[in-house]
């Protein structure tokens, strides 16, 4: 897959379906020639680089000469991997060191290069794994004595490249990185747009389409978490295509904190995109001998529409990222205690929620915020993970569960504490900041996890509630964002590192309690939606979605997720807002890992029976068709009043579309195409009872034709071999 010619000084990555084309320069710079679908031959590339004439010219005072590379490299217009840093390139650099003397020119060359199988391993650093094989490129500074390693990876079975870089001080003093970001990606410049989602609590995700013009954009974070104002997840699509036509790149980070996605449209027709960690505030002293780990992103291509590059990041998360135990695992259905009572609850009341639940199908019961410390509310015991036994009896609770045939569960909220707790009183210098004020994010600080005493402490308190009590499930929740980035366990030169020490803190913290016990599946979360992202991932097969699970909004949020992210990955609940049907809600919530989050005493009979049918469904159809299957996204709620999402099972024996619109419509005469089904076979329709072809279902489509359709009305229907 991946080949590198000294002669024509070329290196080719190419799966048999993407190709991925550098040449190594006479100065020692890697021109990016080529990304797209498979060339069948690369060499011709060479004949005509990135269409430059002319040529940089360089003085050289020893010499006292004037002199140029013969070669077309312009260094301001060329196609790179690495972009310089204070030369006359001034597109951006994804590395920026400062050497000892202070100085910031950063001149990256080619030293190198060794192939290897399978992703590199990023110390620290959650990272894919999976059928790749990687290109281990040296580059060495013309003037710093800094080891950069360029890895890039290309995916056996998939159209995705990984990207990162390892960072070596080399010499004998300390240098610092002022900008350690993952990669570079040059392009020649389409007609794209720039894809990404914005958003906020309870509304994370909103799919927002910028046309690429001249000049600068970011898509950043610096809430210290991926964070629910923009997702590390953005695109660019060639201008007009849709989920089936047109080139579509995506890209990701397998990261969790500060991020920044910069693109560049200059005036000699070049996309320029650096992306990684966020340089706000960022500067990491790098002793001699130590390295720097990048996080690693992601890249996914579609030369066919954006389905193309979804599903090419669905297999690779599913495939390639979440840990081994829980790649294409079944989800149990999940019922939630906490949009039901929220802290109000005894043990009387969870035991008759558990009755109640084992009604629907439930097959994880978990017990949310409120059970441990002085937890009756949201202002006290964050940091005191012990059961509050006056308010719960766990043991007998799990008990309980265990009798109906459940797993059971339980919510941390492990990087943070309450001033009302007793860690905070006893360590009050575990928190986050400095002297004076503080600021409080729902009633609570950050507590420093780049200080290793502290993760040391909750892991501590963690193992022994885990020892205790052996639950199969844990919520990790997150509800603020980081303010006061203040580290009173680093010295004033390490201030720098703050942002990026919490988030290792967290992968240690998660990646040591994960590996202890692997039976115990993490859901992730931070306020709904906050940290959705590939990181966490890594560890969490499943994140926390969104805190709004009312069709209203999750109509959108939900769609908008599975364009970056499987549905295996999407956690979904139904709830008792009451905006919507519950069967609207649950056939939503069944797009996704299904779950409960309500009162269920309120439940009618009727109701229930309802639920436990759709309980059913999901049971039936999410391992294959939903798990595993194929997404393909039918009509956008970005773009019209109606959804439609189809899943098909990988042997295209069974199909579940979900068809729904937001506001009312009267008069409906629409076929929707479907897509993936197996032409020849014939499938048996729950919608209308009839049987169809599958090039019927491809070509004509399924007819929702009706007189009404009501706010948020639906069809679910399930497609099956005949
Ligand atoms: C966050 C989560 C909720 C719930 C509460 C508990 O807001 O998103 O699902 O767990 O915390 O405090």
């Amino acid at each position: 897959m991946i080949r590198y010619d000294k002669q024509s000084r070329l290196l080719v990555l190419d799966n048999g379906s993407i190709g991925y084309v550098l040449y190594v320069n006479e100065a020692g710079y890697i021109e990016t020639l080529y990304f797209g679908k498979k060339l069948s031959d690369y060499t011709e590339l060479l004949a005509v680089r990135g269409g430059e004439v002319g040529c940089s010219s360089y003085y050289d005072p020893v010499k006292n000469e004037e002199w140029s590379y013969a070669d077309k490299y312009r260094d301001d217009r060329t196609p790179l991997e690495v972009s310089s840093h204070g030369l006359a390139d001034k597109r951006g650099a994804p590395v920026v060191v400062r050497g000892a003397d202070g100085s910031f020119v950063t001149d990256l060359r080619f030293a190198g290069v060794r192939r290897s199988k399978g992703a590199p391993v990023l110390e620290g650093l959650p990272c894919a794994h999976g059928n790749c094989e990687t290109a281990d490129i040296l580059l060495e500074d013309a003037r710093l004595p800094v080891r950069v390693h360029l890895y890039l990876s290309i995916y056996a079975d998939k159209d995705v490249l990984l990207k990162s870089f390892r960072i070596e001080n080399a010499g004998r003093k300390a240098v610092r990185l002022v900008r350690a970001m993952s990669m570079q990606l040059d392009l020649p410049r389409r007609n794209y747009d720039l894809v990404h989602f914005h958003g906020r609590w309870a509304k994370e995700r909103d799919l927002c389409r910028d046309e690429v013009k001249d000049g600068v954009r970011e898509i950043s974070s610096n809430h210290g978490r991926s964070s629910a104002e923009e997702n590390p997840f953005v695109y660019l699509q060639e201008r007009g295509g849709s989920a089936d036509r047109g080139e579509a790149i995506g890209f990701n980070l397998v990261y969790s904190g500060n991020f920044k996605f910069r693109l560049l449209s200059d005036k000699f027709c070049g996309v320029h995109v650096t992306y990684g960690m966020n340089d706000e505030d960022f500067e990491w002293k790098l002793a001699p001998k130590e390295k720097f780990y990048t996080p690693q992103a992601v890249i996914a291509y579609s030369a066919e529409g954006t389905d193309g590059m979804s599903q090419a990041f669905h297999r690779f998360i599913r495939e390639d990222l979440v840990r081994y135990a829980f790649d294409g695992a079944y989800k149990p259905v999940l019922f939630n205690s906490w949009e039901g009572c929220y802290f109000n609850f005894d043990t009387e009341l969870i035991l008759s929620y558990i009755d109640d639940a084992a009604t629907i199908g439930t097959e994880l019961f978990v017990l949310d915020d409120g059970w441990f410390g002085a937890r009756d509310h949201d202002r006290a015991g964050l940091g005191d993970w012990t059961v509050n036994k006056k308010k719960i009896d766990l043991a007998r609770v799990m008990a309980h569960c265990r009798e109906r045939g459940m797993k059971f569960g339980i919510w941390f909220e492990p990087e943070m504490v309450n001033p009302d707790s007793s860690l905070f009183r006893a360590h009050p210098e575990y928190a986050l900041g400095g002297e004076g004020t503080l600021g409080l994010g729902r009633h609570q600080l950050h507590l420093d996890f780049a200080n290793a005493d502290v993760v040391e402490n909750i892991y501590r308190q963690m193992k022994a509630f885990f020892d205790e009590y052996p639950v199969d499930y844990v919520k990790w929740d997150y509800n603020r964002t980081v303010t006061d980035h203040i580290s009173r366990a680093l010295p004033a030169d390490r201030q720098g590192e703050v942002y990026h020490r919490l988030v290792l803190g967290y992968y240690a913290l998660l990646g040591r309690l994960t590996s202890e016990y692997p039976h115990i599946m993490f859901e992730g979360c931070a306020s709904g939606g906050g940290r959705f992202d590939m990181g966490t991932l890594c560890y969490c097969p499943q994140i926390w979605c969104s805190d709004e699970s009312d069709p209203a909004q999750r109509i959108d949020i939900q769609f908008n997720t599975s364009l970056g992210y499987p549905l295996s990955s999407i956690g979904s609940h139904v709830n008792d807002s009451p905006v919507a049907s519950y069967a609207a809600k649950a056939a939503l919530a069944l797009f996704g890992t299904y779950g409960y989050e309500m009162d269920p005493r309120k439940l009618t009979e009727q109701e229930c029976s309802a639920l436990s049918e759709t309980t059913a469904l999901y049971k039936k159809y999410h391992g294959d068709v939903i798990e595993r299957g194929t997404l393909y996204h039918l009509l956008s709620p970005s773009e019209g009043n109606t959804m439609c999402m189809q899943c098909v099972s990988r042997d295209k024996s069974a199909s579940l579309v979900l068809f729904m619109n937001k506001l009312k419509e009267w008069d409906i005469f629409r076929f929707v195409r479907l897509r993936g089904l197996d032409a020849k076979k014939r499938y048996a329709c729950s919608f209308d009872g009839r049987t169809y072809s599958g090039e019927y279902l491809m070509r004509v489509g399924l007819n929702f034709s009706e007189e009404m359709l009501a706010e948020f009305d639906f069809r679910l229907v399930v497609l099956t071999e005949a």
